[in-house]
């Protein structure tokens, strides 16, 4: 099956959360089973441009227009050998090449609308009919509307599939953004409007064969204002499936992880008490104690929960525990932290930095990995953290509720330990749970650890899913 990938980031070459590294994962997992040949589209930021560790070789280039704008397109291609696998990058320094900026220009609009429209130019440059374009998020959204708008002659057989990531970032724009710079037929423009102006996620929602998001408990939940950000009565009215996300276990993996100073895996768990050890000197932590260390690595944002930490921050610490933050974010919450490590030297400490290879040591050294976000389509930092033997307590929510089921004392069964509503005093009496278990009965802890990291999160299953997805939709 020929398939086409359009994304707005891809580690290695750029990443600013979670579908960057979907997107390292999954078309790379496609490419894998026999039949595929998998094309992924990028935008040729800057700071790909200049990074010298990736080779690109020109293909091509062309003018294309955007509404009445002319406008530059290069073809770079990624020189690989995996011939299976073709990562391309849309070129055009206006929009992208001559910024240092990722996503949060004031044209951001105008410059997806720009990369959607070359993807489409670029396929049919290349000839590349793909039986499947999968678009993620509403970055890549118009990609599929272009397809169906412009290119219906070309590749009449062509199947779209739209990924929600996170309905949050939808893509809006004034009115006038259809005829000023889409330049669309007509009758896209009830699917592109909303409430009076223009919402590119709505218009793929409309417009795609399939509408796919990260998690099962996530789909369900977009069908309700709380969750769905305005798009809950479109979405009420589509089809939507949900394929919960895995982790790239080549990259995510404790036996080979080269930031680790002692490497371990489920059959060899007392390199993770080395790790624990390691960590607590790094991070300068008491090491004369028995404590679980309770760790966070994440963005400092509203949704993910810190303001619950931060409500409960001086009860946790009547606790016989030790806390260790890493991330970057908003300011209130890196000074409320902050201050909270100032006051309990020895037993609190906070990163603020965005530090993989720092992660890596806190996912391995850590005892429980505390995730309350207030909504999470799927999360990978939980799984990250199984994976890596470290107990997750979680907010009943999205991926979170799918991956993280409740332990069970009697039965041994489940994964973590969860909370039901957003609220501070569930999220606590939820570590309690944890932390007892922790003091009162360490076998039955360490098994519950190991049987986390014994899980198969790769990308095999959902892969498997896709392709099944991808099949359906084809044989239509
Ligand atoms: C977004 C979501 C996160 C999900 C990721 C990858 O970042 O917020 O929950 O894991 O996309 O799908």
């Amino acid at each position: 099956m020929k398939i086409a990938m359009v994304a707005s980031e891809a580690a290695p070459f750029v990443k600013t959360g979670g579908l960057g590294d979907v997107m390292q994962a999954l078309p790379a997992e496609l490419a894998k089973i026999k039949g595929n040949e998998v094309c992924l589209f990028l935008p040729y930021y800057k700071k790909i441009k200049q990074n010298p560790t990736i080779e690109v070789e020109y293909v091509g280039s062309f003018s294309m227009e955007l509404s009445w704008r002319e406008s530059y397109v290069g073809i770079f291609r990624l020189k690989s050998r995996k011939k299976k696998l073709q990562v391309y990058f849309i070129d055009n320094d206006y929009y992208f090449g001559a910024r240092g900026s990722v996503y949060g220009d004031f044209d951001d609009g105008e410059r997806f609308a720009y990369y959607s429209k070359a993807v489409m130019a670029a396929l049919y440059y290349l000839d590349f009919k793909p039986d499947i374009l999968h678009c993620h998020d509403w970055q890549a959204a118009m990609t599929l509307i272009y397809c169906r708008a412009l290119y219906g002659q070309w590749c009449p057989y062509t199947k779209t599939v739209f990924t929600i990531h996170n309905v949050e970032y939808q893509g809006w724009a004034d009115a006038s953004f259809f005829g000023n710079t889409l330049g669309l037929p007509e009758e896209y423009l009830g699917h592109l409007t909303f409430d009076g102006a223009i919402n590119m996620m709505k218009g793929a929602i409309e417009v795609a064969d399939i509408v796919t998001t990260v998690s099962k408990t996530y789909a369900d939940e977009l069908r309700y204002p709380y969750y769905a950000h305005r798009l809950d009565g479109v979405l009420r009215e589509t089809w939507l499936w949900g394929i919960t996300n895995g982790i790239d276990t080549t990259v995510f993996d404790p036996e080979t992880d080269p930031a680790l100073k002692t490497n371990y895996s489920a059959k060899k768990m007392e390199g993770k008490w080395d790790n624990k050890l390691e960590l607590r000197k790094e991070l300068g932590l008491r090491t004369d104690t028995d404590a679980p260390i309770l760790a966070m690595v994440t963005r400092l944002a509203g949704h993910k929960g810190i303001d619950l930490l931060c409500y409960i921050a001086n009860r946790l610490m009547e606790r016989e525990i030790q806390l260790v933050v890493v991330g970057t974010g908003e300011k209130q919450y890196e000074y409320a932290l902050s201050s909270l490590a100032k006051q309990h030297p020895g037993r609190v400490s906070v990163q603020l930095a965005f530090d993989p290879a720092l992660a890596s040591r806190v996912y391995a050294g850590a005892d429980m990995y505390l995730m309350p976000s207030k909504s999470e389509p799927c999360g990978l930092s939980q799984l990250i953290a199984m994976h890596y033997g470290t107990v997750p307590i979680v907010a009943c929510t999205g991926g979170l509720r799918d991956t993280v089921p409740p332990y069970n004392g009697e039965t041994g069964e489940g994964r973590g330990f969860t909370f039901q509503s957003y609220n501070a005093d569930d999220f606590l009496g939820a570590i309690d749970r944890a932390v007892g278990l922790y003091y009162n009965d360490r076998e039955q802890w360490n098994a519950l650890a190991k049987r986390d990291m014994e899980i198969d999160f790769s990308w095999r299953v959902p892969a498997a899913e896709y392709m099944q997805l991808y099949t359906e939709l084809r044989n239509k």
